[in-house]
C-alpha cells in the first residue's frame, strides 16, 4: 500500500479512453478524449479515478492529506509513452560509419564489408554482462527522461547462442532492475553470420531448431523478429523463421521492406505479425493486406532521417486503414536516440501524420503493437499508473516545439520517478 498520487488540473488530460481489442485505425487515430482541467488518482499502482478537478476533488477530498499531489495545472498529461522497437542492449557506438555515411557510403555497404550490425555484434559479443547491463540501464534512464515507461527490446548483436542468451538475460534482469517495463523480443535472425555466408540456410536451421526452441523454453522472450531484406534474410526464410516461432508460441514481428521492397508487409500480413517495421518501401498491395489483418505498422522515421532516406508514407498506411505506431528503432547504427517526442515531430512533418495521430501512435497502437492494450497505453480505471507530463499547455504543442525534451514528471506504476 503506497501513497496515492493525485495528478490535478491538466490543462490537457490526453485519456485515449475506449481502448479495445484492436488498435486503432483511421479516424479513431485522432480521438484523444481530452479532458480539459482533468485529473487522474492513481494508488496501489493502479488508476482509480479518472475526470475532471472538480470531479475528482469531490471523490477525494476526504483523502487530499494522504496523497503525493502533483499540480499539472497548465500542462499536458499522457499516459507514459511507449516504444515498441528498440536495440536495447548494445555494446558502444558507431559515430566512424556516420561520418562515412556523410561521405557518400551506404548503410549497407558498411555492413558488407564488416561494419554495421557485424561491427556492433563484435563489441556486444566481448562485453560482460554487467558491461551491457550498466549501458542499458543508463539508456533506460534517458528513456525515462523523455517521458517513456514501456520499451521493447530485441537481441540480435549476438549470431551466436550465447551472446543472444547473454542480450535476453541482460533485457530479463533490466526489465527486473529498472522501473521501466522491457518487453522482449528474439531477433537472432538480424543479420547472417559471416561463417554462415556460403551457406545461409544452415544458419537458417539452427535459428529453428535450435535457438528458438531454447529460447521459448527458458520464456527470454515474447516475440520473434527478422530483418527481411535483400542480402540479409530472403522473405521466404523470413517466413520459415517466423512459422518456427509460432510453434513455441513466440509472436511474430519483422523488420520489413525498409532498404528496398520485398514483400516483407505481405509477409507479415501472410504469418498473422502483430507488427512489421520500417516499411519505408511497402508496396500498397502490403499495406492493404497489413489492413485487413489488423498488422500494426510501426514507423520509424528516425531511422529514415538518420539514413538520410525518405520517410514510410505514414500519412498513406493511416488513409488506408493500417494502425500506425512509431518507435524510436534505437540502435547504434542506424536510429541513435531515445526521444520518442522527437519521432513524434518528424512522424507529422516527414510522414504527414497529424500531431492527435501521433500521440495515438506513441501510446495506444504502440501498446498493441507489444501485445500490452490491457495494461498501458492509456489513462483509464484498472490500468497501470503509468503517466508522463510535458510542460506543454496542449498535445499540438509538444510537435511543434521539436528537439527540446519538455517533460516535466514521469509517474511509473503509480510512483513519481521524474521529477
Ligand atoms: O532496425 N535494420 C536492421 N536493424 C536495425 C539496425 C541495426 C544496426 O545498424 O545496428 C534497424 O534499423
Ligand atoms: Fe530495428
Amino acid at each position: 500500500m503506497g501513497t496515492p498520487i493525485f495528478i490535478r488540473n491538466a490543462s490537457q488530460l490526453v485519456t485515449l479512453q475506449g481502448s479495445s481489442d484492436a488498435p486503432r485505425v483511421k479516424g479513431e487515430m485522432s480521438e484523444l478524449g481530452i479532458i480539459e482541467k482533468g485529473s487522474v488518482w492513481i494508488e496501489d499502482g493502479v488508476i482509480q479515478a479518472v475526470g475532471t478537478d472538480v470531479e475528482l476533488f469531490e471523490k477525494y477530498s476526504g483523502r487530499l492529506g494522504e496523497a503525493d499531489v502533483v499540480d499539472a495545472t497548465g500542462k499536458l498529461v499522457t499516459p507514459g509513452l511507449i516504444d515498441p522497437h528498440t536495440h536495447l542492449v548494445f555494446a558502444g557506438s558507431r559515430e566512424n560509419e556516420f561520418n562515412m555515411r556523410l561521405q557518400g557510403a551506404t548503410y549497407m555497404e558498411i555492413m558488407n564489408s564488416g561494419g554495421g550490425i557485424y561491427a556492433t555484434t563484435r563489441r556486444t559479443q566481448s562485453a560482460t554482462h554487467e558491461e551491457l547491463f550498466q549501458e542499458g540501464y543508463e539508456r533506460l534512464n534517458q528513456f525515462l527522461r523523455h517521458g517513456v515507461t514501456t520499451v521493447e527490446a530485441k537481441s540480435g548483436y549476438g549470431m551466436e547462442w550465447e551472446t543472444e542468451l547473454k542480450q535476453l538475460e541482460v533485457a530479463k534482469q533490466l526489465n527486473d532492475k529498472h522501473v521501466i517495463d522491457v518487453v522482449s523480443t528474439f531477433m537472432g535472425a538480424h543479420a547472417v553470420p559471416k561463417e554462415y555466408k556460403q551457406n545461409p540456410d544452415e544458419f537458417v536451421r539452427l535459428l529453428i531448431e535450435e535457438m528458438i526452441p531454447k529460447v521459448a523454453k527458458l520464456g527470454l522472450a515474447e516475440f520473434n523478429d527478422v530483418f527481411c531484406e535483400h542480402g540479409v534474410f530472403t522473405p521466404e526464410q523470413s517466413k520459415q523463421i517466423l512459422e518456427a516461432g509460432l510453434r513455441y508460441g513466440l509472436i511474430p514481428k519483422i523488420h520489413a521492406d525498409e532498404i528496398e521492397p520485398y514483400e516483407g508487409a505481405e509477409l507479415a500480413a501472410e504469418v498473422g505479425a502483430i507488427s512489421a517495421d520500417h516499411l519505408l518501401k511497402a508496396s500498397e498491395k502490403g499495406m492493404k493486406a497489413m489492413a485487413d489483418k489488423g498488422v500494426v505498422g510501426v514507423l520509424l522515421p528516425g531511422t529514415a532521417y538518420f539514413l538520410m532516406a525518405e520517410s514510410a508514407n505514414g500519412r498513406k498506411m493511416v488513409d488506408l486503414g493500417v494502425p500506425v505506431a512509431l518507435s524510436t528503432d534505437c540502435n547504434p547504427g542506424s536510429s541513435p536516440t531515445v526521444s520518442l517526442p522527437f519521432i513524434m515531430n518528424l512522424g507529422c512533418l516527414k510522414m504527414g501524420m497529424t500531431p492527435a495521430e501521433v500521440i495515438t501512435a506513441t501510446t495506444i497502437n504502440a501498446a498493441h503493437a507489444i501485445n500490452r492494450w490491457r495494461e498501458i497505453g492509456s489513462l483509464e480505471v484498472g490500468k497501470k499508473g503509468d503517466v508522463t507530463i510535458f510542460n506543454v499547455g496542449n498535445y499540438m504543442k509538444l510537435q511543434y516545439s521539436y528537439g527540446v525534451n519538455h517533460t516535466d514528471t514521469v509517474v511509473k506504476n503509480g510512483q513519481v520517478v521524474v521529477r
